[in-house]
């Protein structure tokens, strides 16, 4: 476990190319169980998983990905969504997760809790950054079995949401993850030392 964790960190690239090979659907499953069993904060799950296959969709977002071919070319994209003003504390997405964090008599200091964090912070932001890790153990998962993904930031949000038909109020995207098996060789991973990004107090 503890080789084969970092062999599929060394496995897992951004890959610009892939095959027009399909993703079996288990395989696609997968992937989504581990965004889904993924942490959040207050557990409040802030994402929803758009899975994209049919051509017509793949090309509305590579062209909302400023045209990136490998967005057209993945067996399959999945748009990962930050949920936004469902997190607001009066909202019945919210309110409902917050029960089951915070169950009984705990409910009404949790959410006065949430309350005052919500008012401090921009949720949505809060929400791509959760997102975000929920994507990162989407990509682990799929180099664990043998399929190879890219992580697409660089896109127009409002052309990404307009192609998926999501509800702009609700949902922002927070990153557009490219699914198949690659065309390229993996290659040696490029990164910086230990001691330039760890201090050791
Ligand atoms: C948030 C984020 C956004 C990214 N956006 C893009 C992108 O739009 N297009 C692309 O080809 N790669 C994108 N990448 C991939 C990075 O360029 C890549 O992860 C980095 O160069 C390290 O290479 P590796 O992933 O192959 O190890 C993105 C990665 C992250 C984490």
């Amino acid at each position: 476990m503890r080789d084969e964790l970092l062999t599929a960190f060394h496995r897992r690239h951004a890959s610009h190319s892939f095959t027009d090979c399909p993703i079996a659907e288990a395989d696609l499953d997968y992937v989504l169980e581990a965004g889904r069993l993924s942490p959040s904060a207050f557990g409040l799950e802030p994402w929803h998983f758009v899975v994209c296959r049919g051509p017509a969709d793949k090309s509305a977002l590579q062209a909302a990905c400023f045209g990136q071919p490998q967005v057209g070319e993945a067996a399959a994209v999945i748009v990962i969504l930050a949920r936004a003003s469902d997190l607001a504390p009066d909202q019945a997405y919210t309110l409902k997760l917050l029960e089951r964090e915070y169950p009984g008599e705990r409910l009404a200091a949790g959410l006065a809790m949430y309350r005052d964090f919500y008012a401090s912070v921009d949720v949505t932001a809060w929400s791509i950054t959760q997102c975000h890790i929920a994507a990162a153990n989407m990509m682990t998962a799929a180099a664990v079995i043998g399929l190879d993904s890219c992580p697409i930031g660089g896109y127009l949000p409002d052309a990404v949401t307009a192609a998926i038909s999501a509800d702009p109020t609700r949902f922002r995207p927070a990153l557009v993850l490219a699914l198949g098996y690659s065309n390229e060789a993996v290659p040696t991973k490029q990164r910086l030392d230990m001691d330039t990004i760890v201090t050791r107090r």
